[in-house]
C-alpha cells in the first residue's frame, strides 16, 4: 500500500527534471505516463515486488518495459553475472562465451543460421534494416504502421509524430502498411516496385494474425525479393521460447530479440539466414556491411546472464508459467468487469503472456483520463500496472492481491462513470509518449 505518501519522490522529481530532460532516461517511465499520485522513483525490487523512495511496497507489472521476465534480482541470474564479473568483462579478443551463447541461442531459433549480439533492441532492428538494404541494393523500408515501436534510430523515429530532428529525406524512405491487411502491403509494393528492401513487423502484437496472413506476407516477400524481418523484442521468450515465428510456424529471413533474453541486463540479438548474415563477416567478396560492432556488444556478464536465462527457461517451462498466470489474472479481471458493470468501458487485451488494458469513457471512447484514474486507484492499493504483463515471479498470491486491487479500482471507475471523473481523478491525465508537442 502507498500509505507512506510520496513526499521524498516529489522533491527528487524537481531535481530530476532540472538535470535530466524529461526527468528520466526512458520516455515510458516518465512522469507524464503515470498519475500524479504515483511513486516517482524505485529504489529496489525483488521478484515482482518493488519499493519506492518513500518506502512504499508495490506489486509491479510489465517490469523493465517487459525485459525483466524472470523477476527482479532473480538469484541464478544475479549469480551468473557476478561469477562472470570477477573473471573479467571485455578483452582484446572475443570471449569463449560469445560462441557458447550463439550456439545456445541458435538452438532455439529454428530458421536462423547465424546470430550477432548487441545491447539494445534498437541496435539490432537497425542492423536488420541495414543488412536488408545491402543485400537487396534497395533503399525503402516497409514497416507495420499499427505497431508502436521498432527502433530509436532515424529510419523509424522519422515515421512517428515525435520526429523533430529527422531529415525529410530519411522520413520519406520509411513506408507503412497495416497489420492483417494484405492488400495494404500489396499496394505499397506495387507503388514502389523493386524499391522495397524489407518488410518489418511484429508477427503478433495486440491482435493475433488472421488465418494465413503471416504465410501470405512470407510468400509475397519471397516473390518480390524483399527481406522479411520479424521484430521479436516482445514476443521472443514470451509467446514461445522459439519466438512468435515458432508459435505461428512462419520463418522470417531475419529476426531481432532483446528484452527478456537478459532478464533486464542489456543484451539483444540479430539472428537470420546465412546468405544475409554472412555479409557482416570477413569471408565473402561482396561489399562489406558494418553489422553491429560496438565496444560493449559482447560484454561478458550480459552473455553469461543470457546463457543462464535460457537455462532457466528451458528447465522450468517459464513460458508456460507466463501464459498460465496471465490467464488466471485475465479471468479475475474479466469477472471484476462484469461485477462492476464495466462492459464496453474497460477491456483486457492481448495474449495471456502479454496482457494490456484499454480504458473507455462514458461514451465508450478511448480515454487517457480513465486510464489515469485506474492506475491511480491501483497504486493506492499497492499495484503499479501500466499493463498486466506478468513475470515468472508473479505468484498466485500476487495475482490474487492484484485482483482485489483491480476490483476496488473498478468500483471507483464505475462511480467516476456515473458521477463524473473530476470527482475522483487527482491531477492531470497521462499522455501518449508519441506526440508532437507537450
Ligand atoms: C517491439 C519493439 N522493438 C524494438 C524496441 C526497441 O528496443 P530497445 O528499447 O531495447 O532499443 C522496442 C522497445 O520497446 C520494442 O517494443
Amino acid at each position: 500500500m502507498a500509505s507512506k505518501g510520496f513526499s521524498r519522490s516529489r522533491s527528487l522529481q524537481q531535481k530530476a527534471h532540472r538535470i535530466i530532460p524529461g526527468g528520466s532516461h526512458t520516455y515510458a517511465k516518465g512522469d507524464d505516463q503515470f498519475p500524479e499520485q504515483a511513486p516517482g522513483f524505485i529504489v529496489r525490487g525483488k521478484g515482482c515486488h518493488v519499493w519506492d523512495l518513500d518506502g512504499n511496497e508495490f506489486i509491479e507489472y510489465g517490469m523493465g518495459l517487459r525485459a525483466v521476465t524472470l523477476g527482479h534480482a532473480f538469484e541464478p541470474v544475479v549469480e551468473a553475472a557476478h561469477k562472470q564479473m570477477i573473471l573479467g568483462l571485455n578483452f582484446s579478443r572475443p570471449a569463449k562465451l560469445e560462441v557458447d551463447l550463439a550456439e545456445s541461442f541458435l538452438e532455439l531459433i529454428d530458421g536462423a543460421d547465424m546470430v550477432k549480439f548487441a545491447k539494445n533492441g534498437s541496435d539490432v532492428t537497425t542492423a536488420a534494416v541495414k543488412l536488408a538494404r545491402a543485400f537487396t541494393g534497395r533503399d525503402l523500408v516497409a514497416i507495420c504502421g499499427d505497431q508502436p515501436f521498432f527502433s530509436t534510430d532515424d529510419w523509424f523515429i522519422g515515421s512517428m509524430e515525435m520526429n523533430a530532428g529527422v531529415p525529410k529525406a530519411i522520413i520519406d524512405m520509411t513506408l507503412k502498411f497495416r497489420y492483417n491487411d494484405l492488400p495494404s502491403l500489396e499496394e505499397l509494393i506495387r507503388k514502389h516496385q523493386g524499391q522495397i528492401a524489407c518488410v518489418l513487423l511484429e508477427a503478433e502484437a495486440m491482435f493475433p494474425p488472421a488465418a494465413g496472413y503471416l504465410e501470405a506476407v512470407r510468400k509475397l516477400c519471397k516473390e518480390q525479393g524483399i527481406v522479411l524481418i520479424f521484430d521479436e523484442m516482445i514476443t521472443g521468450f514470451r509467446w514461445h521460447l522459439g519466438g512468435a515465428q515458432k508459435f505461428h510456424g512462419v520463418t522470417p529471413d531475419l529476426s531481432t530479440f532483446g528484452k527478456a533474453m537478459g532478464n533486464g541486463f542489456a543484451i539483444s540479438a540479430l539472428a537470420g539466414k546465412r546468405e544475409l548474415m554472412r555479409l557482416g563477416g570477413i569471408d565473402h567478396d561482396q561489399p562489406r556491411v558494418f553489422l553491429l560492432s560496438t565496444t560493449h556488444g559482447a560484454e561478458n556478464h550480459a552473455l553469461a546472464v543470457a546463457l543462464e536465462t535460457i537455462r532457466v527457461y528451458r528447465e522450468n517451462d517459464v513460458v508456460g508459467y507466463l501464459w498460465r498466470q496471465g490467464e488466471r489474472l485475465k479471468g479475475l479481471v474479466n469477472r471484476s468487469i462484469l461485477e462492476n458493470r464495466l462492459n464496453g468501458h474497460f477491456e483486457i487485451l492481448g495474449r495471456p503472456c502479454n496482457l494490456v488494458f484499454a480504458t473507455h469513457d462514458r461514451n465508450r471512447q478511448p480515454s487517457q483520463a480513465f486510464r489515469t484514474l485506474f492506475m491511480q486507484e491501483l497504486i493506492r492499493r499497492g499495484v503499479i500496472a501500466p499493463s498486466f504483463v506478468v513475470s515468472y515471479s508473479h505468484s498466485d498470491a500476487d495475482i490474487d492481491r492484484t485482483a482485489e486491487a483491480v476490483f476496488e479500482a473498478h468500483r471507483v471507475y464505475r462511480l467516476a462513470l456515473d458521477e463524473g471523473i473530476e470527482k475522483y481523478l487527482a491531477g492531470r491525465p497521462v499522455k501518449p509518449v508519441n506526440r508532437r508537442f507537450n
